[in-house]
Parts: C-alpha cells; structure tokens; sequence
C-alpha cells in the first residue's frame, strides 16, 4: 500500500481478515474496519452466526450494498474448535482467501480475536485432554494461523496480525493456572512471530473483561450481575469494558506502522488493584 495521506486513510481500501469476527470485538472491530473505509473478510465457526453479522453490517455501512462494492464484507466459515481438524480448517480458510482475492499475499492485516469459554477450575481437576482442548482455540489456532500468513500477508511492515490474550498477568487468583498458562504464551507468541513473521508486524492486545457474547453462559446461570460486580469493585474505571471502546487497541496496532512486539492493555485499571 502507497503511504497514506492522514490518519482517516490508513485502513482505506485495506483488506482484513478477522477470525472470530462474527460476533463480540470480532464484529465491533469489522464495523469500524468498514467504518474507515476497508474490507473485512470474517471467519467463525458458524455459517450462520457469519450471516448475521454480515446483515448487521450491512445495515449500519450502507455503502457496503453497492453493486461495485460487493467484496467489502465477505464471510468464510472455519472451526477452530477440534484439534485432529485444526491445520485442515485453516489451510482451507487462507485457500479461499487467496481465491478471493485472486492470489497469495493479498492480506494487510489478520486479527484473531476468536475465544471460547476460559477454563477456570482447580488444577487437579483437569485431565491432561482437557488441558489441551483448554488451548485449542486461543492458543494453538492463533500458532497454526501464523503458519500461513507469509503467504498470504503483504510483505511490509503496514501488514500486521493481532492476536488477543486476556485475564491479568500480575492479577493472582487461584483456579487460573491452566488458562493463564495459555493467555500469558500468547504474549510471548507476539514477540517471537515478531520475529519470524518481520518486517509483518505481530502485537497482542491484552483485555480486562469486556461485554460480549462469551458471558451467555453465566447470564443464563443467573451468574452475571455477581461476577460483573466483582469484577468491577477490582477495576478503577468500575465497569466493564465495552466492545466499542477496546476496539481501539485494535485500530491503533493496525494503524502504527511502528509497533510489533508490543503487548497493548485495555483491561480498565485491572492492574492497579
Ligand atoms: C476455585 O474453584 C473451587 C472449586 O470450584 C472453588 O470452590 C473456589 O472458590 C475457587 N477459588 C476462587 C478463588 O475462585
Ligand atoms: C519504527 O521506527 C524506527 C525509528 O524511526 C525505525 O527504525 C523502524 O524501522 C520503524 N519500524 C517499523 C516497523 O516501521
């Protein structure tokens, strides 16, 4: 991509693929892709939840329902969910990307923001294939996906991945050994694919708890109002974040053409307490 004129223009006309995008900051962040003028390619593990993202964002991007503008939202299945399927799901995702966008290295940025449910229970209740599927989705997936980006990322340092950790690095609390374990890798993923991936630059926004669809489980339990409350007394900004607000750290590692090895916080003051 030629330089950009100012700072509204970076993401014009640039091309980026969110795994996970179809729901929570997957979403929010390809509604402020197209917002700035850019193409989203979104992947989740349901053709459905894909289509109903994609008419969410066509109704709030009117422009994106032009006849000549059809390939601003495209949106591709791929299940990140099953370990023996992993590589052959991913493979075939950037396969189909490439005839998309009609051939290899076509991408500006990848930003994974796919997450399931954290495994929050005591260490020895964990079997060793529990552990392992506790990564399959955060860890493993976000590894496998790097495998493919030298052919599918421009090759300069405007092009990014950004991967997605969570939970509180410093914040201690028992029962969070095996989730942690997986959260905090993903740091240090960021820097080596840093590394290996340069000049692509690769970055880690690292989240407090944010309002999306991940807490269904605990609303449906009647859970929620007591776990949001707890964790609000431990955050200074005292609420949750919402997903029109951590988006930001998004934009801004894809826009900071100087910024790779970097770990990006939004995790409302969590840190401080
Ligand atoms: C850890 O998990 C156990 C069993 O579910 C629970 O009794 C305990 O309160 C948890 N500890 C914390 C700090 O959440
Ligand atoms: C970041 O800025 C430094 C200093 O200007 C420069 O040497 C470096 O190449 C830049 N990195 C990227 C990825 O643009």
């Amino acid at each position: 991509m030629p330089p950009p004129r100012n700072h509204s223009d970076k993401l014009k006309g640039s091309r980026v693929l969110i795994i996970g995008g179809s729901i929570g900051i997957g979403v929010g962040l390809a509604s402020a892709v197209l917002e700035f003028g850019g193409h989203v390619i979104i992947s989740s593990s349901s053709a459905q939840r894909i289509s109903q993202a994609i008419d969410r964002l066509r109704s709030l991007h009117p422009h994106t329902r032009d006849d000549d503008d059809d390939a601003a939202i495209i949106g591709i299945p791929c299940d990140l969910g099953n370990f023996e399927t992993l590589t052959e799901q991913i493979t075939s995702l950037f396969a189909e990307i490439a005839t998309h966008l009609g051939g290899p290295n076509q991408l500006d940025h990848v930003v994974f923001t796919a997450g399931d449910a954290l495994p929050i229970k005591p260490l020895e209740a964990f079997s060793l294939p529990q552990i392992q599927q506790a990564g399959i989705v955060r860890f493993f997936a976000p590894l496998v996906v790097a495998q493919h980006l030298r052919q599918n990322l421009r090759p300069t340092s405007g092009s990014s991945f950004t991967l997605t950790t969570g939970g509180v690095p410093h914040h201690l609390m028992k029962n969070w050994s095996v989730a942690q374990a997986y959260l905090g890798g993903i740091e240090s993923m960021a820097r080596r694919l840093a590394v290996d991936l340069a000049p692509v630059r690769v970055n880690a926004i690292g989240l407090g708890p944010v309002e999306t669809e991940l807490w269904g489980g605990t609303k449906e339990a009647g859970l929620y109002e007591e776990v949001r409350a707890r964790f609000e007394s431990k955050m200074t900004t005292g609420r949750v974040g919402e997903v029109g607000d951590v988006v930001e750290a998004y934009l801004y590692v894809l826009r900071d053409w100087n910024v790779s090895g970097s770990i990006i916080r939004s995790h409302g003051g969590t840190i401080l307490l």
